[in-house]
This record gives structure tokens, sequence and C-alpha cells, in this order.
């Protein structure tokens, strides 16, 4: 089968990678000439750990190309994948522009039967909208799928190929045995393909996010409470994590959760249950608490300096909004940042893979040129009234507190990802400061 995947993203560009990996002649599209001169050069244009190996091999036995010219591509494929953004609008609702523009694209270029699958997260109805734009041009048959996109940025190759399951919708028998023939390769462990329509696999996906990003915002929440009452949000983790029924992950309180998906979606979700009629109270409040929470660690640097940081110079690790990833994306530490340039700061920051990323938002912020960035971890620290750890990348976990302590002005230490022990801190004289933790 050939395929072809339009939108050359951080989801684009692992699915087509990945696909042409498992045998599949595919050609990447993008709107974006720069980017698809780079990967044509063997260059990736963002940060994910082990993508660059399989983009190189698959390209050198050629089942991987780029373009982009989207109708000879399309004309060329069986199957299409729409890979292409579904960001916030000003209202909250998800801009379906690109996907739009992309179905009337295929619907002009169609040359054969094609299957049509739509990997972007989009809300419920929209495959309906993309089978009638692609209708009113079509003169070949084609279906259209809904199979969304459960990757993780840093460490979306492993997601993709060894995923916990797979969500189809779809509702012909043909394209259930396309959508087979497909992702063999990926569920020979016995993971399921759970096939079901369209409507009901566009809101699994908003389901699936919205429940992780509640389990964040609920221990965020409970964190302030720990903090007011005198216990330790890590040893409540510990405890009701342990419950099978509730599960370890994503229990970990934190500066807030940011990225392309979970606030776009939970928005995208509350405005859903609006237009429907139906008001969604849990998605309303994830993202409220989400909000107030991306404040919390520079609120604590406020009370702690008290409201003109002026005099201040502030190190700050960590810029990404998760590790392992370049994508800075509604990252807290650039609305952290922001706070701490309003009160008059002077900030030094490092981060292993987004400083160019977070660099060309940086310098548009009102102050903006208060940032320095610095080339090491150690190198942010020098001469710091105060460090902020704002995302967990794995150098972070044990630096040498020593060192640590020597560099810094002041030896005070925000830890915005809980990742020190409090006990351990203060042996080594650091005042610390964690997410509500017990001192
Ligand atoms: N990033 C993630 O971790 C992730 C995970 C699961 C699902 N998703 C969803 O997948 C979709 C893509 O996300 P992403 O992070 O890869 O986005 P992205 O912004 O990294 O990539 C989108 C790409 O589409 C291209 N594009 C836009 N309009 C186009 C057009 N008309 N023709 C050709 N190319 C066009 C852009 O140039 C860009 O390269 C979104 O709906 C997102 O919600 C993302």
């Amino acid at each position: 089968m050939q395929i072809c995947v339009i939108g050359t993203g951080y989801v684009g560009l692992v699915v087509g990678t990945c696909m042409a990996d498992m045998g599949f002649t595919v050609v990447c599209v993008d709107r974006d000439a720069e980017k698809i001169a780079r990967l044509r050069a063997g260059r990736l244009p963002i940060y994910e750990p082990g993508l660059e190996d399989i983009l190189r091999r698959t390209v050198r036995k050629e089942r991987l190309s780029f373009s982009t010219e989207a109708p000879s591509s399309i004309a060329q494929a069986d199957v299409v994948y729409i890979a292409v953004g579904t960001p916030s609008r000003d209202d909250g609702a998800c801009d379906l522009s690109a996907v739009h523009a992309v179905a009337d694209e295929i619907g002009r270029a169609l040359a054969r039967p094609t299957t049509v699958v739509i990997k972007s997260t989009v809300p419920v109805g929209t495959a309906d909208t993309v089978r009638t734009r692609i209708a009113a041009n079509a003169k070949h048959d084609f279906d259209v799928v809904s199979n969304p996109e459960f990757l993780k940025e840093g460490a979306a190759v492993d997601d993709f190929t060894h995923p916990d399951r797979i969500v189809v919708g779809c509702s012909s028998p043909e394209s259930v045995e396309v959508m087979q023939r497909l992702y063999a390769g990926l569920v020979r462990t016995g993971r399921p393909i759970v096939f079901m329509d369209n409507r009901s696999a566009e809101l699994t996906k908003y389901a699936s996010n919205a429940l992780l990003a509640t389990k964040i915002s609920f221990m965020n929440e409970l964190a302030r409470l720990c903090d007011a009452v005198g216990a330790d949000i890590e040893a409540v983790r510990l405890g009701a994590g342990s419950d099978s029924r509730i599960g370890p992950r994503f229990l970990f309180a934190g500066v807030g959760f940011g990225g392309s998906c979970f606030p776009k979606d939970i928005r995208a979700l509350r405005y859903q249950g609006e237009a429907a009629g139906v008001s969604l109270q849990i998605p309303a409040a994830v993202e409220a608490v989400n909000v107030a929470q991306k404040r919390v660690l520079a609120d604590a640097v406020l009370k702690r300096f008290g409201p003109d940081l002026s005099d201040r110079t502030l190190g700050v690790w960590g810029l990404a909004f998760k590790p392992r990833t370049d994508d800075i994306r509604e990252a807290p530490a650039m609305v952290i940042i922001q706070m701490l340039l309003d009160a008059g700061a002077t900030i030094q920051a490092y981060d292993p893979e987004a400083m160019d990323a977070a660099r060309a938002v940086i310098d548009d912020m009102p102050g903006g040129q208060r940032v320095r960035f610095a080339a090491s971890p150690l190198r942010a620290a020098e001469g710091v009234d105060a460090l902020l750890v704002v995302t967990e990348w794995a150098e972070f976990r044990n630096p040498d507190l020593a060192a640590l302590s020597s560099a810094m002005a002041e030896p005070v230490i925000f830890d915005g990802r809980n990742i020190y022990l409090p006990d351990a801190m203060a042996e080594a004289g650091f005042d610390y400061y964690g997410i509500g933790r017990r001192k």
C-alpha cells in the first residue's frame, strides 16, 4: 500500500517514518517548504529520541520521501493520513481550517479509490464534514476513517510502534480490512484494535486526554491543600496511587501541564459540550486549576523575595513542557518566566533541547532581553539568588549539590517537579521549596 501523510509535524513525521519502517512506501507532505528541505537533507526539524535513525534508514531504502506537492502525492496513494495541526481558536474551539483545507485538496486530487485516515485530534462530527468536503470534488470512491493518535512526545516512536490500543472509527467493512492490514505489525503482541463508529473514536481521544489531565489537576489542587494543612503530596501520591483501581501514573503534582495537546483538547472538549447544550464542568475545572497552577512556582518566588525582583537574578532549569522534547507550546516555563520578568528579574535559563524554540518566544516577551541562555545547568545557576526547576529532565535529577551551592549566590531551590528530597536538600544547606511538600 502506498501511503501519503499530510502534515509533517510531531505526529505526521512519526507516523510516516514508522509506517515506512514497517515496509510501506510513504510520502510525507507539508506546506512548510523549509521543513521539507531539512528533511530531504536528512535533518529532523524536531527533537524526538530514536526518530532520526529510522528516518535515515527508511529514506536510504527509498521507502520514505518528502514533498510539498500534495496533489500528486495524494493521487498516488491508497491511504492518505491527515495529520495537520488543530490548534485552539480564541474562543477555545478547535481550529479545523487546516483539516478542511486538506479535505478540499484530497477531493480535488483523488485519482483512485482511497482511504482517508484522520490522525489529527478533531471534534466529534469532523469525519462527517471531511466526508462531505471530499465528496464535493471527488471522482473516485473513498472512505473516511477516524484514527486518533495517542503517542507522547519524547517517547513517540515507542508509543506508536507499541500502542496500548489502536482506536479506529469507521463504518465500512472495507475500511476495517484496510486498517487491519495497515496495523497488523503493531498488534502482533495482542494489543487490541478497538473498532467503533467515527464519532465515538473522535470523542475517545478527548476522553483519554481529559482523564489524564484530570488526574494531574486533581493532584495539583490537593498539593495546595497539603501546603495549607501540613501534609505531603508525595506521600499522598504513593498511598493513593498504590491502589490498582487508581494506578501510579499521572499523579505527580507540579507546575501544571502544557504542550500542544492537553490544554487545547480540554478547551475543545468544553466547547463541544457547550455547543451541544451539555455543560461539562469537570474539563472547565481541570483547565482553571491548570491555569492557576502555572503561576504557583513564580508566586512562591515572589513570596520569598518580595514583589520587586529587579535586583535579583534567577536560574531556570527546563523550558520544554516536559522532558525529552523541544516542544514549548503552552509550556509552564513561559508563564513562570513572564511573571518573573514582570517583577523585574534577570534570568539565566538552560534546557538540553528547547533553547532555540524558547529563545524565539522569549525574545518577543516584554523584558525578554533580561533572559540569558546558559550553556550548562551549572552555568545557569552561577551567581543566582535562587534556582527554579521547571522541567524534570534526567540531567537535573542528581546535581552535584556542593558545586551547585557554591555556584549560587544564595542556595535557594524552587523545585517545580518535586524531584528532590526535602531532607537531603536541607542537609546540603539549601532553602528548599517543593509543590505541596512537607518541610
Ligand atoms: N504532538 C503530539 O504529541 C500529539 C499527540 C497526539 C495527537 N496530536 C494531534 O495531532 C495533530 C498534529 O499535531 P502535531 O503536534 O504534529 O502538530 P505540528 O504543528 O507539529 O504539525 C502540523 C504540521 O502540519 C502542517 N500543515 C498545516 N496545514 C497544512 C496543509 N494544509 N498542508 C500540508 N501541511 C500542513 C504544518 O506545516 C505542520 O508541519 C493535532 O491535531 C494534534 O492535536 C498531537
